[in-house]
């Protein structure tokens, strides 16, 4: 069976990481090359991030250095987020210094280059800031056609965690969310009206430990941090990412709907709001697939065996 060449571009973050861990061990993907972008913490500790967990993982795939700020959004004004992945990224976490050098390839131009060697076949997860992939395709006009499809975490239908009207990935860097939404590359959002419930639990991190791998043991440690976080009044267990990588692999999970959507670039309040027209009033053209409902035991069951099928030794 021909496995599905992927792109992963991250903030990671302790959920981008989770979502990385099931990629990487996923049966029905090949993941070409990940890229590195500011968003949850500094770019400097997202590509950090990238390249020791792929080492830890014993997985020797290129991980590129990306975007610093955003190209207009929230983020120009913000820290990121430490207070939700702790100061590095990874909730305290400090894995190996990988010995491996970044690709030297800066991430838009591997976001290019990935996507003219698939000849039209690279899908592509986008579970931070849109940063990278905005200036991908303001730098090469010919790279929309060569990107079959775009598996995003962003934005929400209703409400948001930044501001009451947006979400962070999209609120970072707002304008490229327009340009990317605007794109025409087909595309489907996985936003908070899904991702709030995808809330894992105790009995999950039980069941990572009995499965003992390392990306088993570091995904409960990661969810151990969340359980620290959650009874300290911050987020809960949620895996916004990795329910993003699920709708590209796992779609029974979820139901979706094509509807036009957009991204607000302007407003006091509205920064970085997503504007999905599920009701079809604007008689716009649908542009991308959206969702609006998760089968949580089924995602939680699907991530858990996913990860902890991973065969990368204890
Ligand atoms: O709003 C949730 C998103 O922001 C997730 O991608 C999380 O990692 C942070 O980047
Ligand atoms: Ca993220």
């Amino acid at each position: 069976m021909n496995k599905r060449p992927f792109l992963i571009d991250c903030d990671t973050g302790t959920d981008d990481a989770i979502a990385l861990m099931a990629a990487v061990h996923c049966p029905l993907v090949d993941i070409k090359a990940i890229t590195s972008v500011n968003g949850n913490v500094a770019e400097v500790y997202t590509s950090r991030n990238n390249l020791d967990l792929m080492d830890y993982l014993d997985q020797d795939i290129p991980v590129s250095r990306g975007a610093v700020r955003p190209l207009m959004g929230g983020a120009l004004d913000t820290e990121g987020a430490p207070d939700t992945h702790g100061k590095t990224g990874l909730g305290g976490i400090k894995l190996p210094t990988s010995q491996r050098a970044f690709d030297p390839r800066v991430a838009d131009q591997v976001i290019y280059e990935t996507a003219v060697a698939c000849k039209g076949e690279l899908e592509l997860l986008v579970i931070g800031p849109m940063t990278n992939v905005a200036i991908a395709l303001c730098n090469h006009l010919d790279l929309a056609p060569l990107i079959k499809h775009i598996w995003f975490m962003g934005g929400a239908y209703q409400g948001g965690n930044v501001l009451p009207t947006a979400e962070f990935n999209i609120w970072a860097d707002a304008l490229a969310g327009h340009i990317v939404t605007q794109s025409g590359i087909p595309m489907t959002m996985v936003g908070l009206d899904v991702t709030l419930k995808a809330v894992m639990t105790e009995e999950d991190i039980a069941d990572l430990r009995k499965a003992g791998t390392k990306a088993a043991n570091l995904t409960a440690d990661l969810l151990d941090f969340m359980v620290a976080r959650r009874d300290r009044g911050g987020e809960d267990l949620v895996m916004h990412d990795a329910l993003a990588f699920a709708a590209a692999v796992y779609p029974e999970c979820l139901s979706c709907k094509d509807c036009y959507i957009d991204v607000e670039c302007a407003g006091e309040y509205t920064l970085g709001h997503t504007f999905a027209d599920v009701r079809g009033r604007t008689g716009k053209k649908p542009n991308a697939s959206v969702a609006l409902d998760i089968d949580v035991p089924k995602f939680r069951r699907w991530l858990v065996e996913t990860i902890s099928a991973g065969k990368t030794e204890k």
